[in-house]
C-alpha cells in the first residue's frame, strides 16, 4: 500500500513519478547535448536528423503524458490555466523546433534549428523543474499522485506496487 511522508503527506508513489519526469528530463539533457555537439562539430546533415528522429519520438511522448495526464488533473488545483497555457504553447513550440531540424535542407539550416529549438527546450524543463514539478507535489492530493503514477507506470510499462 501507498505510504506518506510523515507530517508533509506526500504520496511516496507519486513522489517516484515526479522523480520519473526528472529522469526523463536528465535523460533528454544527454540527447540535446549529443546533437548540440554533432552541430557544433560540423556533423553531417543526415546524422543530426536521425538523431533529431529519435530524440522527438521520446519528447513527444513525454509531453503527452504530461498534457493528458498530469496538467488536467493539476488545472482544478490552480488560480487560472495561465501557466498550464504556457506549458502547452512551449511544448507545441519545441515539436515545431524539431520537425524545422528534420526538415532542415542544409547544415545551417540544422544548425539554426538545433540552437533555437534547444534553448526553448531547456528553458521549458528548466520552468517545469523549478515552478511545475513542485507545483505538483505540493498541491495534488494523495490519491491523484497515486493515479498519476499509475498512468506513466502503464504508459512505460513499468511495474510499481
Ligand atoms: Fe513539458
Ligand atoms: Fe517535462
Amino acid at each position: 500500500m501507498h505510504e506518506c511522508f510523515g507530517q508533509i503527506g506526500f504520496g511516496r508513489v507519486a513522489v517516484e513519478l515526479i522523480d520519473a519526469l526528472l529522469g526523463e528530463h536528465g535523460a533528454f539533457n544527454a540527447l540535446f547535448d549529443t546533437i548540440e555537439n554533432l552541430a557544433e562539430a560540423g556533423g553531417q546533415l543526415a546524422q543530426i536528423e536521425s538523431a533529431t528522429v529519435a530524440l522527438a519520438a521520446e519528447l513527444d511522448s513525454h509531453a503527452t503524458l504530461e498534457e493528458e495526464v498530469l496538467f488536467p488533473t493539476l488545472i482544478p488545483h490552480l488560480a487560472n490555466d495561465k501557466l498550464i497555457a504556457e506549458m502547452n504553447a512551449e511544448h507545441d513550440e519545441i515539436r515545431a523546433g524539431l520537425e524545422r531540424i528534420e526538415d532542415a535542407r542544409n547544415i545551417r539550416e540544422a544548425v539554426d534549428a538545433v540552437h533555437q529549438t534547444l534553448a526553448v527546450a531547456r528553458r521549458h524543463f528548466r520552468k517545469e523543474e523549478e515552478v511545475l514539478y513542485p507545483l505538483a507535489r505540493q498541491s495534488l492530493s494523495h490519491e491523484e499522485q497515486s493515479r498519476l503514477a499509475n498512468a506513466w507506470a502503464a504508459a512505460r510499462y513499468v511495474h510499481i506496487e
